[in-house]
């Protein structure tokens, strides 16, 4: 409770004075620096400036649910049956799985400010402090089985890149399957989660991670090459950026059934990070096979050239390779 309060006042990044917060909580001004190092806790970076007080340097664009709403288009959403902006959860993806849980998936959608056991792909952890990234959720049902989703994630790769090309991105790579990449550092990934009946009705929770701006003290928990959004374009909002996502992303989903991954193939292509590129492909511990990337299927696979034999592979992590 007392965070909410806090982030509330210090969300604008002004200097508010001890005595101040102490008041708006309802403690001592002594006791207000316990509190406020709940915010470092999670991630955020605080400043003290003697006779001033405390701030949080450049201020928190907090998620609001109206903007995001009122921002959205028709095709965007029609799709929304429920949508949550949560100010901290274990993961999106297990509160979007939860849902599916409860028999009311398709069609729900949740942002978080803040994940506790944030996911990525590979059972990596994504380092997810607040108030500094994207962090969503969607569930989307097929009635087609597990088949009518190959290439899904790679679509949805499709829709990030245009969200960003949106707000003034140029660049945006994309690496296989769905890797969103800037100058070879990471700025989004993808992590898709099926459940129900792989013949029958099944359903996906589709989660994304955007890194938007993050500060100092958490970059350093990240362990590959990274890049948010503020450094690409400057000034873009949390909120406005969330808006266009959805914009591009929610049509993409509604649709895929219908149209599959052959209407996406060229424009993930045209974005193909390792196109014509040597490359490993590695899966499990100790397997791998090196050949040139030659770009992907209809089906969203990907296609090697392997010692002048081609060759599709549908799971594996890629890798440039040093000849
Ligand atoms: C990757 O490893 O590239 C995928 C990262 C996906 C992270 C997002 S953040 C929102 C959603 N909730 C999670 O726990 N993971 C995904």
């Amino acid at each position: 409770m007392s965070v909410e309060l806090l982030l509330g006042q210090m969300a604008d990044g002004e200097f508010h004075s001890g005595e101040a917060l102490g008041e708006l909580l309802g403690v001592s001004r002594t006791a207000v620096w316990k509190h406020l190092q709940k915010l470092e806790g999670l991630g955020l970076q605080l400043e003290s400036v003697k006779g001033k007080g405390y701030r949080i340097p450049g201020g928190v664009e907090l998620l609001d649910a109206d903007v995001i709403t009122q921002g959205l288009r028709p095709a965007a959403s029609a799709f929304i049956k429920q949508m949550d902006v949560l100010q901290t959860v274990d993961s999106t993806n297990s509160r979007a799985m939860q849902k599916v849980v409860e028999g009311s998936g398709h069609g729900y959608l949740c942002l978080a400010e803040y994940q506790t056991a944030g996911r990525g792909r590979r059972g990596r952890q994504w380092v997810s402090p607040f108030g500094q990234s994207l962090y969503l959720s969607v569930v989307v049902e097929f009635k087609e089985g597990a088949a009518a989703l190959e290439g899904l994630s790679l679509a949805v790769g499709v829709a990030l890149v245009r969200a960003l090309e949106e707000v003034g991105a140029t660049e945006i790579g994309l690496k296989w399957p769905n890797d969103v990449l800037w100058r070879g550092k990471k700025l989004a990934g993808v992590l898709l989660e099926m459940t129900g009946d792989p013949s029958g009705v099944c359903q996906v929770v589709v989660g994304l991670g955007v890194n938007m701006s993050l500060s100092e003290g958490v970059v350093q928990s990240i362990d590959q090459p990274w890049v948010d959004v503020a450094t690409i374009v400057p000034g873009v909002s949390r909120n406005q950026f969330a808006v266009s996502l959805f914009n591009h992303l929610l049509p993409v989903l509604s649709g895929f059934s219908v149209v599959g991954f052959s209407q996406y193939k060229d424009e993930w292509e045209s974005h193909h990070v390792h196109a014509g590129a040597s490359v490993e492909l590695a899966f499990g511990v100790n397997e791998s096979v090196a050949g040139v990337a030659l770009g992907v299927t209809e089906t969203g696979a990907l296609r090697l050239d392997v010692s002048g034999e081609e060759r599709v592979y549908s799971g594996g992590e890629v890798s440039l390779r040093s000849v």
